[in-house]
């Protein structure tokens, strides 16, 4: 039997990031987190099946393309911002799942730095990266409504406060809340959506489902305007 999702998103145009980032130390080294970008590639496919246009921006997972979506791999923050900064201003609706390094090394080396030997070990200093999802969130359109901003967050305690500060603190009118233990790399998850008027779960379910479950209720606020 098939199964023809409700095209309750046609016509949209959906920005999706996914997976972690990698900051690169030096030609061959990095560093990284354990983001599968399971949760995003499950929010792609749902929006592409719900009839959206679908543009995924991935940090390096070892995932397949969803069917009908196109993909840009990134590797770093700032070429994830870079990527998302050009696609933003033809989307309706972006939807940060990214795990985006928090820091970065300062500088990267252009060779493989070296053991000399002597038992030193390099020092490594950090700055911060841009915030991708705080960034679209101030800009124009989505300022005046255009563009629909929906984040994510994982937390390891205080999950409701956490995110209705977050929700806040990035000007986004839409926070998920991942539902602890550790979601990364796992097939299921449960969800806590956070808004300006409350809250509600999603409860545990595979990250399938709960992607499908998540964009109806994304097209639900869109359709009712009701942010
Ligand atoms: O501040 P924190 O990293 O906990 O926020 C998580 C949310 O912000 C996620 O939606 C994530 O994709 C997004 N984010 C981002 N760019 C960053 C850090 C987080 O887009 N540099």
């Amino acid at each position: 039997i098939a199964f023809f999702a409700p095209k309750h998103l046609a016509g949209q145009r959906v920005l999706v990031t996914a997976g972690p980032t990698f900051e690169a130390i030096d030609p061959v080294r990095g560093i990284t987190n354990l983001s599968s970008g399971k949760m995003g590639f499950a929010i792609a496919r749902a929006a592409q099946e719900a009839g959206a246009d679908v543009t995924l921006v991935a940090g390096p997972v070892h995932l397949p393309t969803p069917r009908g979506v196109r993909r840009i791999d990134v590797q770093s923050a700032q070429n994830m911002l870079e990527a998302v900064a050009q696609q933003a201003p033809e989307a309706t609706v972006f939807i940060a799942t990214a795990a985006v390094a928090d820091w970065r090394p300062a500088s990267s080396a252009e060779h493989k730095i070296k053991k000399d030997g002597s038992g030193q070990v390099p020092q490594l200093a950090f700055v911060e990266n841009p915030d991708i999802l705080a960034t679209v969130a101030q800009s124009e359109r989505a300022r005046a409504g255009q563009l629909f901003c929906v984040g994510f967050a994982a937390e390891s305690e205080n999950l409701l406060a956490h995110a209705q500060a977050k929700r806040a603190r990035k000007g986004v009118p839409l926070l998920v809340g991942n539902i602890g233990p550790a979601t990364f790399g796992q097939d299921d998850n449960a969800l806590l959506l956070v808004d300006a008027h409350g809250h509600r779960e999603l409860p545990r379910a595979s990250k399938r489902q709960l992607a499908q479950q998540l964009i109806a209720d994304i097209a639900q606020r869109l359709e009712s305007s009701i942010p």
